[in-house]
């Protein structure tokens, strides 16, 4: 049987770290209404002690969303898991994401705190937790730079207390795709209970690797849930994109043979929205949501996509929400491609020295310009007829 990945958006939590993208309480349910279109599984609505803002989004989203589980972050202490609880109070299903460093750098140098200390802290912050809801995650932050034998004991005990998500962040953006993958494998096969819990990745993309970890620590780990944002938004350079995870483990099913539940005709319009909303442009040869990211330039290619679109287009651009792939007329295409665009414009060339000649002024102009655009085409189709 194909396992079931699940998807877990943080884009209205980690990705609202990002420099400059904060957002109003109206515009994060705007975009938790676009993630249930989405179908994600569970979207992290913010962390509801960190202002009276975040709170207020969190209940907002609480009660509108019904089919994402909704979930706050909450440090491991239990004035902030009774905020998280608080913000979470009327929703459908609900989870509280508790963390707390385990790496030796964050533990001495920003905790202050002993191994030990940690090590009671996280199992008191789960039990707590289990008073509010049975469905915890818990993080051990910094994670990939713990110490493999504290961290295998910090986890039991969690699973112990009643976590039933492990997520394992790669805080910094450090790991490696082949080695986060066995890190996650190692943690799974030397904790005796690791199979009470699900798996989780949260890769950042400071080495620009998010995307390939967390799908390594899917493929080589047996993680069953990705953390990851719209648009790759996040502390940093960022998180893993939602749209790049996604569409891997859709169009490469044959390697992964994982589900996902996503309704990836949303992606476009989450990408936008999200974009729209913070302000952050997406770059146009970012993958899955450029505006170039179906878009074909040149003539070889154009040629073949209009021969049989497989053989430049591993996706469908209208299966991720765009309306249609484009080809884009320019000093690279060729005869077929502009020939086509004649027939989308309903214009007829009575023969074949007259598309010579039409084809010829194209090429000159194309020469000129970046892109020719449909009017261009109709000018240079009317200087044409009135030549001959
Ligand atoms: O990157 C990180 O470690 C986090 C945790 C709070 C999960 O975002
Ligand atoms: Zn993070």
């Amino acid at each position: 049987m194909t396992d079931k990945l699940i998807i877990f958006d943080t884009t209205l939590r980690d990705g609202e770290q990002s420099p400059g993208a904060s957002m109003t309480k109206d515009e994060k349910v705007r975009i938790a209404r676009q993630l249930e279109r989405l179908r994600v599984d569970v979207i992290e609505a913010g962390f509801a002690a960190s202002s009276d803002g975040d709170f207020a989004a969190i209940n907002a989203i609480a009660q509108v969303i019904k089919d994402s589980t909704v979930c706050s972050l909450a440090r491991a202490n239990e004035k902030d898991i009774g905020r998280a609880a608080d913000a979470l109070k009327g929703a459908n299903s609900k989870r509280i994401h508790t963390f707390i460093a385990t790496s030796p750098l964050h533990m001495e140098k920003k905790l202050r705190m002993t191994p030990d200390q940690v090590f009671e802290q996280a199992k008191a912050a789960v039990r707590f937790a289990r008073n509010h809801t049975n469905d915890i995650e818990f993080s051990p932050e910094d994670g990939y730079r713990s110490e493999v034998d504290f961290l295998c004991r910090v986890l039991e005990a969690v699973i112990k207390e009643g976590a039933t998500t492990i997520n394992v962040p790669d805080t910094v953006g450090y790991a490696v795709p082949e080695l986060y993958g066995n890190f996650i494998k190692t943690l799974r096969e030397r904790i005796p209970n690791s199979d009470k819990a699900i798996w989780s990745v949260h890769c950042h993309n400071d080495l620009g690797m998010g995307v390939a970890n967390s799908l390594a620590g899917v493929k080589i780990g047996g993680a069953r849930q990705i953390e990851c944002t719209i648009n790759g938004l996040g502390e940093r350079a960022g998180n893993t994109s939602l749209e790049e995870v996604v569409m891997a483990i859709k169009t490469r099913k044959d390697y992964f043979d994982l589900s996902v539940g996503i309704d990836t005709t949303q992606i476009v319009p989450a990408s936008k929205m999200v974009s729209q909303i913070t302000g952050f442009v997406v770059q146009p040869n970012k993958a899955v949501v450029g505006a170039n990211a179906f878009a074909h330039a040149s003539g070889i290619h154009q040629d073949g996509v209009l021969k049989a679109r497989d053989t430049y287009e591993i996706m469908r651009a209208e299966d991720v929400g765009w309306a249609a792939n484009k080809i884009v007329l320019g000093k690279l295409s060729g005869r077929n491609a502009f020939k086509q665009r004649l027939q989308e414009l309903g214009i007829e060339l009575e023969s074949e020295a007259e598309m010579n000649d039409a084809f010829s002024r194209f090429k000159t102009l194309a020469d000129q310009k970046a892109e020719i655009f449909d009017e261009d085409i109709t000018a240079i189709v009317g200087n044409n007829a009135e030549e001959a």
